[in-house]
């Protein structure tokens, strides 16, 4: 159904809450419903104008909708995380001999894609994966009637420490946690699950925020070596890692990008046995768009160009976002950082509706503060960016207040009168 239809359900927004990527159900929800959303159809104004105040109303919203789901476009910086991770999780996979997998750390600095990147990337792999294997676990026991999990992912705690992100592991898969199991024991069935679900990626998401204070760095780094010696694929995404501590016991050799993590001195880390081999990481990193070469500018506008054929603005002309002053000044707003660009173009779509200007112009988006209130993000783990004033103090000191979005009024019944205009 399209919006142009009658008083059916309207297609676009999705039914319940947004998936939570960070448990078994709501990974497998996001994963299957993650290209569903349908963006409002191109009108131009004098299409527009013809439609009903019904219809307009819905029409808008779909538009407003259409803008707060923008999609990941292929950056030159994520093709590059993609084709190592992609590559890295695969051949780990097909692997049959019981020898370590090297793990892969995506770095970068906050809000420039990492998450997104690195769920997409993962959860290909899964539908490939799962493709591969007919949605049976390849591992499991015949008669055995465990859930096939190829991919986990695990958000960080917020300063957490190794017994909280284990939990937070264990969390996914729904397992059963007792009050006194201590280290060891969460490891043991951290092991287990993730054998048991035939797992081949755990993609640890914000590990920055795990303490790696000095105290707790043995502990840190014995847990990623248990990790790593449970036959995942270990994928560690955060904010700097190369500036965190984590690689503090690390050899980082920058011509191959590989860091590699001396063995345990122990016998035993946390219980299991520690293995005698060193483990390997590829550190690859998500960077932002630079504004320098002519290279990297056409970079920049091919971004732009990308971001401007989603948009449903009904006076946007070619060229609203990349022609003229607009990628620099874009540049200049956002530091080349995708996620404060799509906080403005969002934020600046929805003021174009509502004061129907209905197009991005420089002075409109002055007008826009860059917010990142965002309740997920640990503003002391970096995950939160400094976002660059606008144009000029005085710009921003005379900035004028955002109005209110006004009530949306889709729903309300305006009578029969209104059934009956055009
Ligand atoms: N390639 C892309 N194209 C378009 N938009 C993108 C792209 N990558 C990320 N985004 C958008 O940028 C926003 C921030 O991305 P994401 O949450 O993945 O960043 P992050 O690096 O994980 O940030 P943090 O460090 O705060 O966790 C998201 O809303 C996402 O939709
Ligand atoms: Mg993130």
């Amino acid at each position: 159904m399209s919006t142009q239809g009658g008083s059916g359900p309207v297609p676009f927004v999705l039914p319940g809450p947004p998936p939570m990527r960070d448990t078994v159900e709501g990974w497998e929800r996001w994963r299957v419903t993650r290209r569903d959303f349908m963006p409002a159809p191109r009108l131009s104004l004098a299409e527009w104008r013809l439609l009903s105040p019904r219809k307009k109303s819905l029409h808008d919203l779909h538009r407003s909708a259409t803008h707060a789901n923008l999609q990941l476009l292929q950056t030159p910086m994520a093709d590059a995380v993609t084709k190592l991770l992609h590559g890295r999780v695969m051949t780990n996979a097909l692997k049959h001999k019981p020898t370590t997998r090297a793990g892969v750390m995506v770095t970068g600095g906050g809000y420039q894609g990492k998450t997104e990147t690195g769920c997409e990337i993962l959860a290909t792999f899964e539908d490939i994966w799962r493709e591969l294997h007919r949605h049976l676990n390849p591992d499991a026991v015949p008669g055995a009637r465990d859930l096939h999990v190829p991919v986990a992912y695990v958000q960080t705690p917020v300063t957490a420490k190794p017994k909280s992100l284990c939990k937070a592991i264990l969390n996914f898969y729904g397992a059963q946690l007792h009050p006194r199991m201590d280290l060891p024991d969460l490891l043991r069935q951290v092991a287990a699950s993730l054998h048991d679900h035939g797992t081949r990626a755990l993609l640890l998401d914000d590990i920055t925020r795990l303490r790696l204070h000095r105290a707790d760095d043995q502990d840190t780094l014995d847990l990623i070596r248990a990790f790593m010696s449970m036959h995942v694929t270990l994928v560690l995404i955060g904010v700097d890692i190369p500036g965190s501590g984590l690689l503090r016991e690390g050899r980082h050799d920058p011509d191959t990008g590989q860091v590699t993590f001396p063995p345990a001195q122990q016998s035993k880390v946390h219980g299991r046995e520690a293995t005698q081999t060193e483990r390997r990481f590829d550190l690859v990193e998500l960077d932002r768009f630079r504004y320098e070469t002519d290279e990297e500018i056409a970079a920049w506008i091919d971004h732009l160009t990308g971001v401007e054929d989603q948009l449903r603005l009904l006076k946007a002309h070619r060229g609203m976002l990349t022609a003229g002053r607009m990628p620099e000044y874009l540049f200049g707003r956002t530091n080349g950082v995708v996620g404060l660009l799509e906080r403005l173009v969002e934020d600046g779509c929805q003021e174009a509706i509502d004061s129907e200007l209905e197009c991005l112009t420089e002075p409109l988006l002055e007008g826009i503060a860059i917010t990142l209130g965002d309740p997920s993000r640990d503003p002391g783990a970096g995950e939160i960016p400094d976002t660059p004033p606008t144009g000029s103090d005085t710009a921003a000191k005379d900035r004028p207040v955002k109005r209110k979005r006004p009530r949306n009024t889709v729903f309300d019944d305006h009578g029969p009168a209104a059934s009956t205009g055009t």
